[in-house]
Order: C-alpha cells, then sequence, then structure tokens
C-alpha cells in the first residue's frame, strides 16, 4: 500500500487533522494501545487533543501508550526530558491513567534489561495500534537515525551531529545535548497496525521528499515507511514543498 499523503495548509490544519484522527481511533477503540511521539511538531496536536478532552470528552481513561524514545540521563524532571514533555504537553490535562503511560527510563542503571522490558511491554499490552511520528530533518524516525537497521528494536543508540544540532534549540546549550537516547527500533515501529507522520517547515522538505519519494533506504530511515501496509503523512505546505506529486 502506497503511504496515504494529506498536505494541510498550516501547521494548526495540520495538527487538527492529526488530532482527529488520534480521536477518532480513541472512540472506535477505547482500549487503544497509542504509540506517542515528542518534539516540536506533536505539540499542536497534543493541544487539540486536549481541547477535545475538555469540550467534547474526549475519554483517555482506558488509553494505554508508548512513547518512542527518551534521552539518557535526563531526570523525568528535567524539562527537555520526553517524560516530562509528554506530562507537561498531554497526559496531566487528560484522564490518561498515569500507570498507562510508558516512556523509556533514560536513567535506567541496566539499559539493555530496560529495552527489553519496553519491548516486553508492548507486546502484552497486544501491540501498537496507532503510531505517531515525527521526522528529523535527516529523514530519522524516533531516535533511529540514517544507517540504523530496519531490524532494530529497542535500544541505546547514539544521536547523530545533525540531531545534536536541530535539538540544541531546546538546551541552554549544545554541550547540554544528550549525546544518547534509548529509543524503539525501526522494527518495533513498523510493527504497529497504523503510522501517522507528521511534519511541519521547510526544514523538513528535503526528507519528506526522499522518504516518500526516493529508494527505500536505511541513509533516509523514514524511507521505510513505503513498506508499511497503513501509514499516512499529514504534511503542512512547507514540508510538502519538495515533493514532485502532489497528492492531497
Ligand atoms: C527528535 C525526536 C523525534 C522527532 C524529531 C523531530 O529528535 N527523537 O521523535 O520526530 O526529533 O523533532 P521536531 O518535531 O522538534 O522537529
Amino acid at each position: 500500500m502506497p503511504i496515504k499523503v494529506f498536505v494541510a495548509k498550516d501547521y494548526d490544519e495540520m495538527s487538527k487533522r492529526a488530532a482527529k484522527l488520534i480521536a477518532d481511533s480513541i472512540k472506535n477503540k477505547p482500549n487503544i494501545i497509542l504509540g506517542l511521539a515528542t518534539g516540536g511538531t506533536p505539540v499542536g496536536c497534543y493541544k487539540e487533543l486536549i481541547r477535545m478532552h475538555k469540550e467534547e470528552g474526549l475519554d483517555f481513561s482506558k488509553v494505554v501508550s508508548f512513547n518512542l524514545d527518551e534521552y539518557v540521563g535526563l531526570p523525568s524532571t528535567h524539562p527537555q526530558s520526553y517524560r516530562y514533555f509528554m506530562d507537561e504537553n498531554l497526559f496531566r490535562h487528560v484522564n490518561i491513567k498515569m500507570e498507562n503511560t510508558h516512556v523509556p527510563d533514560g536513567l535506567s542503571d541496566n539499559p539493555e534489561k530496560t529495552c527489553k522490558e519496553f519491548e516486553e511491554a508492548i507486546k502484552r499490552a497486544g501491540g501498537i495500534d496507532l503510531q505517531l511520528l515525527g521526522i528529523g530533518s535527516n529523514g530519522h524516525i524516533a531516535f533511529n537515525e540514517p544507517g540504523s537497521p530496519f531490524n532494530s528494536r529497542t535500544r541505546v543508540v547514539s544521536l547523530s551531529e545533525q540531531t545534536i544540532k536541530d535539538n540544541a534549540r531546546f538546551f541552554k546549550s549544545i554541550d547540554e545535548v544528550p549525546r544518547q537516547a534509548i529509543s524503539m527500533g525501526i522494527e518495533t515501529i513498523m510493527e504497529a497496525r497504523e503510522i501517522v507522520l507528521l511534519a511541519s517547515g521547510e526544514g523538513k522538505a528535503d526528507a519528506v521528499a526522499k522518504s516518500l519519494e526516493g529508494p527505500i533506504t536505511t541513509e533516509v530511515p523514514a524511507s521505510v515507511l513505503q513498506k508499511h501496509p497503513n501509514c499516512t503523512f499529514i504534511l503542512d505546505e512547507a514540508s510538502a514543498s519538495k515533493l514532485t506529486r502532489k497528492a492531497r
């Protein structure tokens, strides 16, 4: 199945479209297993989900979530840790049960065991129904940098120079950006029954075009999504600007 592409006019429309898709999936299956993403891109989508919860009663009480990744070495109280991000940008504003939310533990003293347990928890839950993704400017998904094997599972990874630079904007200085993370692997992500990737802004246009229209290669991790049976890209105009086929 080719990747379905929706080009929204701007960030706001992209966010609302993604939130509606997620909300419809929750209504359809209240005990859905959601795979969630961090970064600047999904913030608007999470805001809209919070609004739907508060104004329309969207119910998260049975939802279970697994996040893609976490920085190694950051405690959950660090404003740039992904656990903190999820709590602040979604979890504490909706009625999801905190014990149903899973973010890899970046402070684990046995990361290998943590990764294995994370994979087991996903399996025990029944697998991810809907996985939300962003994309790095180098085509990474979660923290699977270019060169990551397609058969990778949750593991400790090193961030590429590009990603360290890209993410430095969230920290006081580039030196504070952690160099490692725990990340779901590409195979873990590909096992989700449905995948939705969001991208916004010109900085993602190259990565989006290569992922959708280029060869399937480990050099562009998101290109693997061309092999997924149920994947949708929700883009804004800027991130879609380098596509040759203008799908709507
Ligand atoms: C981060 C995350 C990814 C995210 C990407 C894009 O490094 N590990 O999961 O998709 O980079 O982030 P942003 O949305 O801030 O551009």
